[in-house]
């Protein structure tokens, strides 16, 4: 399907859930308040791919990305890896819960597809 509807409501705070978007994985994550503040609090300086965290997300409590890894596309696994996101096992890419890449050979963030809000608990990617 070119375009999907998520209804947010179904995703509890914490977790990361898996669609498919375009034949490709798309990773929701319900961000709780302290994950929001950590990724908010990481200097640019820290960053290979410098993006705020403010930059990535429409609403703080909500990061959806691509769950592509940009080394060589294999998908990460949520929660885990030395920066509390996503952890790619085929060569040890580690991001944040941001999706930012923060150690490992990925040259890039996670990608953002583009998406729309259509109510407070809803969005349409695509
Ligand atoms: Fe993810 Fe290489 S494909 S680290």
């Amino acid at each position: 399907l070119a375009k999907i509807e998520v209804n947010l409501a179904d995703i509890a705070e914490g977790k990361n859930v898996t669609f498919k978007w375009r034949n490709k994985p798309l990773f929701i994550r319900h961000r709780p308040a302290e994950e929001i503040a950590r990724e908010e609090a990481v200097p640019l300086s820290d960053l290979r791919d410098q993006e705020t965290d403010s930059q990535r997300v429409q609403k703080a409590e909500w990061l959806v990305v691509l769950g592509i890894c940009t080394h060589l596309g294999c998908v990460p696994i949520a929660n885990a890896g030395e920066y509390g996101g996503y952890y790619c096992p085929c060569h040890g890419s580690h991001y944040d819960a941001s999706g930012r890449i923060r150690k490992g050979p990925a040259p890039t963030n996670l990608e953002i597809p583009p998406y729309i809000f259509t109510s407070e608990t809803t969005i349409t990617v695509g």
